[in-house]
């Protein structure tokens, strides 16, 4: 594999965009991330969509964005894994580059939630239709599953849960980009409305519309362009069943492991070495498993870890600086791409009031559905 860097990165604001159709909130995206790497053209382009037809009734999305970008006759291709669909975008850029197949790509991601479909229904159709969406199950409740089990496996606490949040609002309200740039407290979380038990409103990761895209090149071709380059390490991916019934252990994502295994092999680093992370925080459980599955804190020491603030800005090992997909939002499909903005713009040290002092090492954990599938990227700041 050749060495490949990211050199351009652009996105909308997160939120109900109302007035951007979904082709425009992408090219706003595509033509921020092409002025950024300052490159005359792409060679090839992908798309990460969870559900473009069910959200807007749009499919075929891949070429319809490229005519729409003005580079119609491009290859284009969309990518679906349910909300991991934005970081698999990235990671096939990636490997494109990384192959010699060519030397500048875009990859990017979408989604348009808010225009009046029944989200929620729409994103159940990522968990196991038969076992799980049929019977009326929604990812709250899945990931509510998640967190009782533990809460009762390692005494996890209703309190360390919306801790996760306070801190991902203290961060997003630092982000210009969020679609809920401001704090919350404690209280505000446990007296929000009840969804799920153990998770209410302030656990849960919004309904969004945005989207992000980044330019991934050879290492090549980014020392010519003479802009910041941000190198990729690793990217890792992993599978799992659908169905949350079919895990050994409601506690673990084992996904994440594995996903996260590869990365750390294929970049030769431990989890120490990672200064800033950006993560999958659909829901405030999802966080702390997350960061037990990457190795960052010990099982069961994660309710522990947000509280005493060692993954807040300025802690050991900070996490979600741009506020996560809690505050900042969580349009699936351009999630997993936002997140890679986030660190590279932590790596290039513009990450203005979020910056993570002298940052040189982040990474990224995207995941779909309750841990079915998941990528994880290191990236390294070389200039
Ligand atoms: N965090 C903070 N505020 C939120 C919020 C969230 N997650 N979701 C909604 N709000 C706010 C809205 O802005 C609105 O505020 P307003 O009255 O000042 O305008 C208010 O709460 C009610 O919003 P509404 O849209 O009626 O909420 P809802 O009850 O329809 O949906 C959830 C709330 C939590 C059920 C929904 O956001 C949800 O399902 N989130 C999870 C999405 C998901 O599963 N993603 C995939 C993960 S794998």
């Amino acid at each position: 594999m050749r060495e490949v860097a990211i050199v351009g990165v652009g996105m909308t604001r997160f939120g109900e965009l109302w007035e951007s159709p979904l082709r425009n909130m992408f090219t706003e995206a595509a033509l921020t991330a092409i002025d950024d790497a300052g490159v005359d053209h792409i060679d090839s382009m992908y798309v990460g969509a969870m559900s473009s037809g069910l959200f807007v009734h749009q499919e075929h999305i891949a070429s319809l964005l490229a005519d729409y970008l003005g580079v119609a006759g491009i290859p284009s291709t969309r990518v679906e894994s349910a909300c991991a669909s934005g970081g698999l975008a990235v990671r096939q850029a990636v490997i494109e580059v990384g192959a010699g197949v060519s030397d500048i790509v875009l990859a990017g991601g979408v989604e348009k939630m808010t225009d009046g479909v029944d989200a929620i229904d729409a994103l159940a159709t990522a968990a196991d239709q038969e076992y799980e969406a049929f019977h009326g199950i929604t990812f709250p409740g899945l990931y509510a599953f998640i967190a009782n089990a533990h809460m009762h496996r390692y005494g996890t606490t209703r309190e360390q849960l919306a801790d996760v949040a306070v801190k991902n609002h203290d961060h997003g309200s630092l982000n210009p980009k969020a679609q809920f740039p401001f704090k919350i407290t404690r209280e505000a979380v446990m007296n929000s409305t009840m969804v799920a038990w153990p998770l209410r409103l302030l656990d849960c990761s919004p309904v969004t519309d945005g989207a992000a895209a980044v330019i991934v090149t050879s290492m090549d071709v980014a020392e010519k362009l003479g802009r910041p380059i941000v190198k990729v390490l690793a990217s890792g991916h992993a599978t799992d069943g659908l169905a949350l019934h079919s895990r050994t252990d409601p506690t673990t994502i084992p996904a994440v492991g594995r996903a996260a295994e590869i990365a750390f092999k294929q970049a030769g680093l431990t989890p120490e070495k990672i200064e800033l992370a950006e993560v999958h925080d659909c829901f405030t459980i999802a966080e702390l498993v997350v960061t037990e599955e990457l190795g960052f804190v010990e099982r069961g020491r994660s309710g522990e870890a947000v509280s005493s603030g060692e993954t807040r800005l300025g802690g050991r090992i900070p996490v979600n600086t741009s506020g996560g997909l809690k505050a900042k939002g969580h349009p699936v499909g351009a999630s997993g791409v936002a997140q890679i903005i986030e660190v590279v713009e932590q790596l290039r040290g513009s990450a203005g009031d979020r910056q993570v002092e002298g940052a040189r090492i982040g990474l990224t954990q995207n995941m779909g559905g309750s841990g079915a599938s998941c990528v994880v990227h290191i990236l390294e700041g070389v200039s």
